[in-house]
């Protein structure tokens, strides 16, 4: 494998960024304690020696800090009576919108960090900011459709209503490494869109590029609405979920954080829970899919991102009387990706962000062909700094540490059946119920496999791998993969809940709703039309 070139085109260059501002009611506060050290997987040559870049660093803030930060959100949201919470949509939406200009000027920079940060390659980095500029505008039309649709009374058995959407209270808002941009911002934008307020800890990795938004969110939003800390999960998370004053668990990332945090609050019925989960995502490929086409969308599936998307194919289920061709075509498909830095041109597979990965795919690899499966390409397995060649596996067994795991890294298992019962036995007994991916043509054969996967996971891709988007349809899963569900439309509702005003109809409550209404001098009673 060649090595990486450290010559770095003077578009990517960064400089070092030793953040030490964090945001808690609307001041940025200086941080004069412990810092945590920030480096690239992306290893440059220093003295001589090549080694992970230094990026910079950020504060390592404590529990102290974490209960400032829910004070300063408790307080924006004064049990429902704060400024945010009772402001009037338009007012919140605008707020939205000065934010959303003000990051976009922002773009150039947190691409780069994204590259240098996890190792996302330029279009992905690109894609990653664009679409999560593209979430945030979607989310204003939807709630802007939201306030439209409820600008009406209803009249049941002598009740008039007047029915709305009202927000929960604090949220705790923490994202995954792998969309540090987007995949926090879909549960950030429209949490404090329906007039929540919240504490957002970035990941550890992907952290320096949120950064450059801090002003932004400064002078964007009220005090006390967003409050941005650094530090690790447990100094932070653990001590605000033991105040109580979470009402929302917003997180993207693995079951043990989500239970382990859940269990902590000392009210847990109180707690409303988002969480977007691990997965462990089929393919399955029918004797008669068009190959090429399978291959294809698996190679995209499998190892966009190094596999390291939580709805990416993790374990490939392919018929008997294919697998040879399809193995085949395969693992020649997989040798054929680029590898290389996140920025050079057409190149897919990059260095892995957490410097523990390539020895734990390493692992998965070694307990595989202790068991009897083989690397089926050439350059699987080969490791060279923090990279290592995706591997794929063949015959994969399920006493296999790689069939039982969500790998979440570059290493693709296979394995071959006779009768379909045997994946979707597999997909019933699975933890996991997000998405699969089937391959196929023959009518006779689908329609029966759907009308079942359906019921098994939430998503059904004929012909194409798994993905989230676009975001306007319904993310989310079954069992340990998923608690409530994530589209544009789907999140204002997972971050709010059903509240109204209901007067029986007679002439004395009618002329108080026609006053509210006149006067305009309630911010829910209106049934103005938001334009
Ligand atoms: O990590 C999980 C992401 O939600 C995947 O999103 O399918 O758009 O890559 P994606």
């Amino acid at each position: 494998m060649k090595p990486l070139t450290t010559e770095i085109p003077e578009q990517f260059k960064v400089e070092l960024i030793e953040q030490r501002t964090y945001l808690i009611d609307g001041k940025l506060l200086t941080w004069e304690g412990e810092t945590a050290e920030v480096y690239s997987s992306i290893h440059t040559e220093v003295d001589g020696e090549r080694r992970p870049t230094r990026l910079g660093s950020t504060p390592s803030l404590g529990k102290e800090e974490a209960l400032l930060a829910v004070d300063a959100a408790h307080k924006a949201y004064d049990r429902g009576q704060g400024l945010w919470p009772t402001m009037k949509v338009a007012d919140r939406i605008k707020c939205m919108q000065t934010f959303v200009e003000k990051m976009k000027t922002k773009r150039e920079l947190i691409v780069t960090l994204l590259m240098w940060e996890i190792g996302k390659n330029f279009p992905d980095s690109q894609k990653e900011f664009d679409r999560t500029v593209e979430y945030i505008n979607d989310t204003i039309a939807d709630y802007k459709d939201m306030d439209r649709d409820s600008a009406k009374f209803y009249k049941q058995d002598g009740i008039h209503a007047h029915i709305r959407r009202g927000p929960l209270g604090v949220v705790l808002c923490l994202g995954p490494y792998n969309y540090p941009l987007n995949e926090t911002f879909c549960l950030l934008i429209p949490a404090l869109i329906m007039g929540n307020t919240a504490v957002f800890k970035p990941a550890k990795h992907g952290v320096l590029l949120i950064a450059p938004l801090l002003e932004a969110f400064q002078e964007s939003f009220p005090p006390g609405v967003v409050n941005v800390v650094f530090g690790r999960g447990r100094a932070i998370a653990s001590p605000a979920m033991q105040t109580g004053k979470i009402d929302v668990l917003a997180l993207i990332g693995h079951s043990s954080s989500a239970n382990a945090l859940q269990k902590l609050h000392p009210k847990q019925n109180r707690l409303r829970l988002v969480l977007g989960l691990e997965a462990k995502n089929p393919a399955i490929i029918l004797p008669d899919a068009d190959l090429d086409l399978a291959v294809a969308e698996c190679i995209a599936g499998t190892l966009s991102f190094n596999g390291q998307r939580c709805t990416a194919l993790k374990v490939i289920y392919v018929h008997e009387n294919i697998a040879e061709t399809f193995n085949r075509k395969y693992s020649e498909a997989v040798d054929a990706l680029k590898f290389g830095l996140p920025w050079e041109d057409g190149v897919k597979l990059t260095p892995l962000p957490e410097p523990s990965k390539p020895a734990y795919i390493q692992g998965l690899i070694d307990d595989a062909t202790a068991k009897g499966a083989q690397v089926l390409n050439a350059k699987g397995g080969t490791h060279f700094e923090n990279f290592i060649w995706p591997a794929v596996l063949f015959p994969v067994t399920k006493d296999m540490l790689v069939y039982q795991e969500e790998q979440f890294g570059p290493v693709v298992p296979i394995l071959t059946f006779k009768h379909i019962d045997e994946p979707l036995d597999d997909m019933a007994e699975s933890n996991y119920g997000q998405q699969v991916s089937l391959f196929g043509k023959d009518v006779k054969a689908l329609a029966p496999l759907i009308d079942t996967l359906v019921n098994l996971v939430c998503r059904v891709n004929l012909n194409s791998s798994c993905q989230r988007g676009p975001d306007v349809y319904p993310f989310t899963g079954r069992k340990d993969s998923a608690v409530g569900t994530l589209s544009v439309h789907d999140a204002l509702r997972s971050f709010s809940i059903r509240t109204f005003v209901a007067s029986k109809d007679n002439e004395y409550n009618n002329a108080i709703l026609n006053e509210l209404l006149d006067t305009k001098k309630s911010n829910f009673v209106s049934t103005d039309y938001l334009l």
